[in-house]
């Protein structure tokens, strides 16, 4: 079917991606006198940011008086393993109080102490408790407010629209488009300027936190083709904890607040082996760490029967176990029959965070093409090779509002828009062109994709492996043309073709960012490079030659600290050794 009819929709800002980052930047735009439309791929309320469980971070010291924004910091720099950006992370640890008590008092309804002040709890590697939360749905709390404002500012937003291309004319960005996944109508945006917002990858891995059909990697796809580049592709972020049945919940999160509150692991010798790994800090090292403990335990032949290790909380109340983890025990109830305030549970490693994303300057968002910017988990540069818990909904908040600033700022100043007939035409016969018979269905292909990326790109790595998942992702990718895809009422060959162009392309970045890495580093752990590399502090940078559709790897020197910052970050001493030995 051929659509020659299309709608045009017109706003000063348009906003691609309704979770937390895309929310929060429409509230800015809309607030400062714009017009800003945000374009969902989900209905409003299911964003991914409801998955993100377990907390936000602020320096307040509600608990630990000492804390402060230097310490949060020093804990996110030195953590990342020193390739984050440090002005990115100098802005969130300087600006994530004023934005957490922001969202508590538009009605996030965070935890509060007797005293009246925010509850904090430990995470991960964190010096001192600074976590806030609601329970462990702290990303609910905060999407349902940002939805409840953007509603009240009657801020238009627009459910089920799959975003094919962003509309680009001489590197300026002049809007995007888009086709309802009910209805089928194609709709052509054109705005002064476009934030991206639509998450990460780590649905492309078999065992991965995120839901089916979300976190395919639409983004970085978007990205690329626009004409941007994207940074450190290969740190994918490995949660220690996911649920190992029933098979179609496999890799849901676990959350670290389930060890913040106390939770201990377990091997089937009964030993808490976190010991062997970071006898300091146990089970609230370092994500990287206890993710690739749970995993060498599990390798090692002292896992449990089902694949993982276990986690305990059962020396707790189940008075305590519901207030805190109100949905961890509901789950374990309801898909395994399983107490938790009685027995452990199950949980082995999950892909659940990708570090890496779209190159984007730390304080507009800016990406390299001109009017198009990008904000939360599909924009790099913060987390460096490993991210702490509970950053990343401060992330959301912080430079979700500041993309929005930026597109105020060059809206306004833009002169005239520079659109071009000629791209729209091309843009919607792309959509028409991927409508065929063929002999190969999406859904087969996913499959085997996700397994290459658990198998050649999982939690242990090394050149071999890399280069076997390359050529058989090269592979599937030869079968794209064969796709067949047939219109249904939900356009579910089109959604799910497109889906899996995008996790190809990001599935290749992050390979070929990975080969290109040979040192382990964080969340980047290769056998055959076992050790950080001193020299190594660089940062990748992934680009699309458009000619021939090739993609392009290559190192930047990483972004040096400030006299002030390095004032800060010298005279720590690392309690933590960077190296640990691998599985062979
Ligand atoms: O474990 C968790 O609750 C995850 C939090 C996060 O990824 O920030």
């Amino acid at each position: 079917m051929i659509l020659n009819k299309y709608l045009t929709q017109i706003s000063n800002v348009l906003v691609i991606g309704c979770g937390g980052a895309g929310l929060r930047a429409a509230i800015e735009v809309k607030e400062s006198g714009l017009d800003v439309n945000i374009l969902g791929k989900r209905s409003r309320n299911d964003a991914h940011t409801v998955l993100a469980a377990g907390g936000i971070n602020a320096a307040f010291g509600n608990l630990d008086l000492e804390d402060s924004w230097e310490q949060h910091f020093i804990d996110t720099y030195l953590e990342g393993y020193c390739i984050g950006d440090p002005r990115k992370i100098e802005i969130m640890a300087k600006e994530s109080p004023f934005f957490v008590n922001e969202i508590d008092k538009w009605g996030a309804n965070l935890a509060k102490l007797k005293n009246g002040k925010l509850d904090q709890r430990f995470f991960g590697a964190h010096k001192y408790r600074r976590t806030c939360y609601s329970g462990d749905y702290t990303g609910l709390s905060i999407l349902k407010t940002l939805l409840n404002k953007a509603e009240i500012l009657n801020i238009p937003i627009y459910d089920n629209q799959y975003v094919t291309e962003i509309l680009v004319k001489d590197n300026i960005c002049f809007g995007a488009v888009s086709f309802n996944t009910s209805t089928s109508e194609r709709t052509v945006h054109l705005a002064d300027a476009v934030i991206i917002c639509t998450g990460g990858h780590t649905r492309i891995w078999k065992k991965s936190s995120s839901r089916k059909n979300e976190n395919t990697g639409d983004g970085y796809y978007l990205a690329l083709n626009a004409g941007c580049e994207l940074i450190d592709m290969e740190m994918v972020q490995f949660h220690p904890s996911g649920m190992l049945f029933p098979e179609e919940i496999e890799g849901t999160l676990v959350t670290e607040a389930v060890r913040g509150e106390g939770g201990k692991l377990f091997n089937n010798k009964g030993e808490r082996f976190m010991r062997n790994y970071d006898s300091a800090r146990m089970e609230l090292s370092t994500r990287d760490k206890v993710a690739l403990a749970n995993y060498t335990e599990i390798m090692e032949g002292r896992g449990t029967e089902n694949g993982g290790v276990f986690l305990d909380i059962s020396h707790k109340s189940k008075e305590f176990i519901i207030e805190k983890i109100p949905n961890i025990y509901r789950n374990f109830l309801e898909f395994q029959n399983l107490d938790i305030s009685k027995s452990p549970m199950e949980v082995a490693p999950t892909a659940h965070y990708s570090m890496g994303g779209i190159h984007v300057k730390p304080y507009s968002l800016s990406t390299s093409v001109d009017g198009l910017f990008a904000a939360g988990e599909v924009a790099g540069g913060l987390h460096g090779a490993n991210r702490l818990g509970g950053n990343s909904l401060a992330e959301i908040l912080i430079f979700g509002k500041r993309s929005g600033t930026s597109c105020v700022n060059y809206s306004k100043k833009l002169k005239y828009q520079n659109r071009c007939e000629n791209k729209i035409k091309i843009a919607l016969e792309n959509i028409e062109k991927l409508i065929k018979k063929g002999t190969e269905l999406v859904r087969p292909l996913q499959k085997e994709l996700r397994l290459i990326m658990w198998k050649n790109c999982g939690v242990i790595k090394n050149k071999v492996l890399l280069e076997e998942g390359l050529d058989k992702i090269g592979i599937i990718k030869n079968k794209l043309n064969d796709v067949e895809v047939r219109l249904d009422q939900q356009n579910n060959d089109l959604k799910l073709a497109l889906d899996l162009k995008a996790s190809i392309m990001s599935a290749e970045s992050t390979i070929i960012s990975a080969i290109e890495r040979n040192e382990s580093r964080g969340s980047h752990q290769r056998n055959d490079y076992q050790e950080t590399s001193e020299n190594l502090n660089f940062n990748l940078i992934v680009n699309l030659d458009k000619e021939n559709q090739d993609l392009k790897v290559r190192k930047i020197p990483n972004k040096s600290l400030s006299e002030e910052q390095k004032r800060l970050i010298n005279g720590i001493k690392r309690e933590t050794n960077f190296n640990q030995k691998l599985l062979e």
